[in-house]
C-alpha cells in the first residue's frame, strides 16, 4: 500500500498515530490529537497553482468538488478516495455584507458567514460529512455524539446517508430546541435524552464509546476538525484569498475556532494567503471558561460550571478542544470575550432585523464583535467576519420570547410584537390605515 499522506499527531508531546487507528487522544501525554498532513508530497507545489485548483472547481455542479468541504480535498483528507465521501454536499454559504454592523460599530468592513444555510442549519455538516466519511471508510457500523443538538442534528443526516449505519444522540434533557432536537429523530438515530448538562453527556458517552468500541464523532474526533476548516478556506476564496483582519466565532467545545485557525495556517504554509487573521472567540458570561483564561493570561486551565443561557448550544463549562482552541488563538493574536444575555439578544435582534436571522449562539459572536471594538480591540480600519454558525430558525423560541418580552433576565429593546386584532377586515384597515408611521406595535400600558 501507498505511505499514506496525514497521520494522528499529538498536540501536546508530538508523537504520531496512523489516521487508520481509531483514537482521541495520546498513549503516553493524554493530549489532544490533530491530524498531521504531509503537504509536501501533494502536486501542485505554489500558492498561485493552488489558487487556480480551487478556483476552477468553482461553481461545479456535479462530484464532489460542488461541496464547499470536498472542493479543497487534497487539503482535508487525501487518503479518504474521492469515491469514499459523504456529502450532502454542505458549504458554500453566503458571505453577507452587513452595513447596519458597520455603521454602528463603526468598523470598515464588516461580514456575517452565514453557515446555518448548510444543510442541517449549521456549520457542523462540513465537520461532519469529513466524520462520517472516515467512520464508513474504517467500516464503522455504529456513530455517537453527544451534543447540544447541532452535532447530534449533522451525524444524524449524514448517517443516514449510509446504509447500514446506526447513528446514536446523547443530549441534555431540555437544553437543545425543539427543532434541533426534531432533526436526529427525524433522521432515524437512537435519540437518548440525560437528566445532565452537555460536560456530563459527553464524559459518560466518551467512556461508552471506548468499551463497545462505537466510532466518536464528537470534535475530540480530530477527523471532524479537517471537514471544519474548510470554513477557513471557503471565506478566503470568497474573498478573492485576501483574508479578513479578524474572525469573531462563538465558542462552546471549541472545536471550530481551532479548526479556524489550523485552516488558516494551511493556506499560509501553502502559499495560498499570505497572513492570517486575527481570532475573537465569543462565549456567553454563563459559560465562559476561555474568555475568563484569556483575561488572567492563559495562567490555568480553566473549567467552569455552566449556567442557563439563551445561546444554549454553547453552553459548556470544560471545552473538549480547550488546548488547541487557546493554542489558535495565541498564535493568532487574538482573544476571547463574554458576552451578557442582554447584549446577546440586542445583537441578535440587529442583525435579524437586516432580515439575515441567526441564532443566540452567533448573536454572541455579534455582541463579543461589538464589545471588542467598544474596548478597541478591534479597530474602526479592520475587515472583520464574524460566523453565524447556525440558522435563526432552529431557535425560534428564543426569538419569540424575546419580542415577545417573556425573555427573563432580558429587556425586551428592540421587541417587535405580534399585533393581535379581530377577524375583520376593518380591524386590519384601522391598523394599517395610518402607513407606516401608524399606530406603535404595541398598546399603550401592555
Ligand atoms: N454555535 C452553534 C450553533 C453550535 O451548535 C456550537 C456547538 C457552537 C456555536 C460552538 O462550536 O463547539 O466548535 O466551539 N455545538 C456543539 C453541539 C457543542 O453539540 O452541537 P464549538
Amino acid at each position: 500500500m501507498e505511505r499514506p499522506y496525514s497521520n494522528l499527531r499529538c498536540i501536546g508531546c508530538g508523537r504520531d498515530y496512523p489516521l487508520g487507528e481509531v483514537r482521541y487522544e495520546c498513549d503516553a501525554c493524554s493530549g489532544l490529537l490533530e491530524v498531521a498532513h504531509d503537504f509536501d508530497r501533494l502536486p501542485p507545489v505554489n500558492g498561485a497553482a493552488w489558487r487556480r485548483l480551487f478556483d476552477t472547481r468553482l461553481g461545479t455542479v456535479a462530484g464532489i468538488h460542488q461541496s464547499g468541504v470536498w472542493r479543497f480535498h487534497e487539503l482535508v483528507l487525501p487518503d479518504l478516495p474521492a469515491g469514499e465521501v459523504v456529502s450532502m454536499p454542505e458549504g458554500n454559504t453566503h458571505l453577507y455584507s452587513s452595513k447596519r454592523l458597520q455603521e454602528i460599530s463603526r468598523t470598515a468592513d464588516v461580514r456575517i458567514k452565514h453557515e446555518g444555510e448548510n444543510p442541517t442549519l449549521s456549520f457542523k455538516d462540513r465537520g461532519m460529512s469529513a466524520g462520517v466519511s472516515w467512520a464508513r471508510h474504517l467500516g464503522a457500523r455504529q456513530v455517537a455524539c453527544a451534543s447540544t443538538g447541532d452535532t447530534s442534528a449533522a451525524m444524524a443526516a449524514y448517517a443516514a446517508q449510509v446504509e447500514g449505519m446506526r447513528g446514536v444522540v446523547v443530549l441534555p434533557r431540555g437544553k437543545v430546541s425543539m427543532e434541533q432536537l426534531s432533526q436526529p429523530i427525524a433522521a432515524g438515530c437512537l435519540t437518548v435524552s440525560l437528566p445532565a448538562d452537555f460536560d456530563e453527556c459527553i464524559r459518560l458517552l466518551r467512556d461508552v464509546c471506548k468499551r463497545l468500541s462505537i466510532y466518536l464523532l464528537n470534535s475530540v474526533n480530530p477527523v471532524r476538525i479537517e471537514g471544519q476548516k474548510s470554513i477557513a478556506y471557503e471565506m478566503a476564496q470568497q474573498l478573492e484569498w485576501d483574508p479578513p483582519d479578524w474572525v469573531v466565532v462563538p465558542v462552546g467545545n471549541a472545536g471550530n475556532i481551532s479548526a479556524l485557525g489550523k485552516g488558516f495556517a494551511d493556506l499560509r504554509a501553502l502559499g495560498i494567503i499570505d497572513r492570517v487573521p486575527r481570532l475573537l472567540g465569543a462565549q456567553p458570561e454563563a459559560a465562559a471558561p476561555l474568555a475568563r483564561a484569556h483575561r488572567e493570561g492563559y495562567r490555568e486551565h480553566v473549567r467552569v460550571k455552566a449556567k442557563d443561557t439563551v445561546a444554549t448550544a454553547i453552553r459548556i463549562g470544560d471545552p473538549v478542544s480547550y488546548d488547541k482552541a487557546v493554542g489558535a488563538v495565541r498564535a493568532s493574536g487574538g482573544a476571547f470575550i463574554s458576552a451578557s444575555e442582554q447584549d446577546i439578544m440586542d445583537a441578535k435582534a440587529l442583525v435579524d432585523r437586516t432580515g439575515v436571522y441567526v441564532c443566540p449562539n452567533s448573536a454572541t459572536a455579534v455582541a463579543g464583535f461589538l464589545k471588542a471594538r467598544e474596548q478597541g480591540i478591534i479597530a474602526a480600519g479592520e475587515r472583520v467576519v464574524i460566523i453565524a454558525t447556525a440558522h435563526g430558525c432552529k431557535f425560534s423560541q428564543a426569538t419569540i420570547d424575546y419580542h415577545g418580552g417573556r425573555l427573563q433576565g432580558v429587556e425586551p429593546r428592540f421587541a417587535n410584537r405580534v399585533v393581535e386584532v379581530a377577524a375583520s377586515a376593518s380591524a386590519i384597515e384601522r391598523l394599517l390605515a395610518s402607513g407606516p408611521e401608524g399606530p406603535p406595535l404595541r398598546k399603550d400600558g401592555e
